[in-house]
C-alpha cells in the first residue's frame, strides 16, 4: 500500500490518499493541542502509542460486533483505514463527573454517574465545537435520526468493551470522544482514533491521570503518563 498525495492535515494526524479509492492512510504525529488549539505543545513517542493503542482497540471492538474503520496498520505511526466521511459530531460518553461536564454543571471531578451519559458537540473549529442536541444536528442535516440511533447505540457498546477492557488494566475508564464516518454506502463505522488524547484514564488505585489532562493542565509527566497507559493495555490485550 503505497502513500500518494496529502488530502489533509488535522491537529494530530496527516491524511494521505492511495491507490484504492475506498481506503486512505493516516499518520500520527506528535503534535498536541488543547482549547481548540489555543495551547500548542509536543508529545514525543505520542504519535506511536495513540496510533498503537487506537489500532488494538478498534480490533477488539469489531470482534464485539462495533464496524470500524481500520483496515491495517503499516508502521509505527501510519493505518489504513476505510475512507469515511466524517458525521460532523463529537460523540462524548461519561462515566465520570470530569472536565466540561464537571465545569458546566458545577459538578465535582469523580461523581460516579448511575448509567452513562452521551452528548454530541457540533465539529466546527470556528464555532468552537459547541454542544449541540440530537434535534438541532437532524435540523443542519448532520445527520439523520436514525444514524443518531445508530451512532448512540454503538457509543454505549464502545463504553461497555473499553470500560471492561481498561478495569483489567487497572484503569478507570472517565470519559471519551468518538467520531463515526460514512462509508460510501452509508454505513454508519466507527472512525477517527481511541487514544490518551481521546480519552480521560484514571489510575484505578491511586487516581492518577493517565492522559491528556497532563498536558492539558499543566501537569507534567506527559511522557511518562503515555507510556505507562500503553504498558497497561500491552501487558493485558
Ligand atoms: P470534556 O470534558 O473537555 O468535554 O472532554 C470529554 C472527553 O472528550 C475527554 O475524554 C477528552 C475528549 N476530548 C477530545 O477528544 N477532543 C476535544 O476536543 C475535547 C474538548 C475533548
Amino acid at each position: 500500500m503505497e502513500k500518494k498525495e496529502q488530502l489533509y492535515e488535522g491537529k494530530a494526524k496527516k491524511v494521505f490518499r492511495t491507490e484504492n479509492p475506498e481506503e486512505l492512510i493516516v499518520s500520527y504525529k506528535d503534535d498536541a493541542t488543547a482549547f481548540n488549539g489555543l495551547k500548542k505543545g509536543t508529545i514525543v513517542g505520542k504519535g506511536v502509542i495513540n496510533n498503537k493503542m487506537s489500532n488494538l482497540l478498534m480490533q477488539k471492538l469489531e470482534k464485539a460486533g462495533i464496524p470500524t474503520h481500520f483496515v491495517k496498520e503499516l508502521s509505527d505511526r501510519e493505518t489504513v483505514v476505510k475512507r469515511v466521511s466524517i458525521v460532523p459530531l463529537e460523540v462524548i460518553v461519561r462515566n465520570i463527573a470530569a472536565g466540561s461536564f464537571s465545569k458546566r454543571y458545577g459538578v465535582e471531578e469523580g461523581v460516579v454517574f448511575a448509567s452513562p451519559t452521551i452528548e454530541f458537540s457540533y465539529k466546527n473549529d470556528d464555532l468552537g465545537d459547541p454542544l449541540i442536541n440530537d434535534y438541532h444536528a437532524i435540523a443542519l442535516k448532520l445527520a439523520t435520526e436514525e444514524e443518531i440511533e445508530t451512532i448512540k447505540k454503538y457509543s454505549f457498546a464502545v463504553n461497555e468493551q473499553l470500560k471492561a477492557f481498561w478495569k483489567e488494566c487497572g484503569v478507570t475508564l472517565v470519559d471519551f470522544k468518538l467520531e463515526f464516518g460514512r462509508l460510501s454506502d452509508g454505513t454508519i463505522v466507527l472512525a477517527d482514533e481511541i487514544s490518551p488524547d481521546t480519552c480521560r484514564f484514571w489510575d484505578a488505585k491511586t487516581g492518577e491521570k493517565l492522559d491528556k489532562d497532563r498536558f492539558r493542565r499543566d501537569l507534567g509527566g506527559v511522557e511518562e503518563a503515555y507510556d505507562e497507559i500503553m504498558k497497561r493495555l500491552s501487558e493485558h490485550i
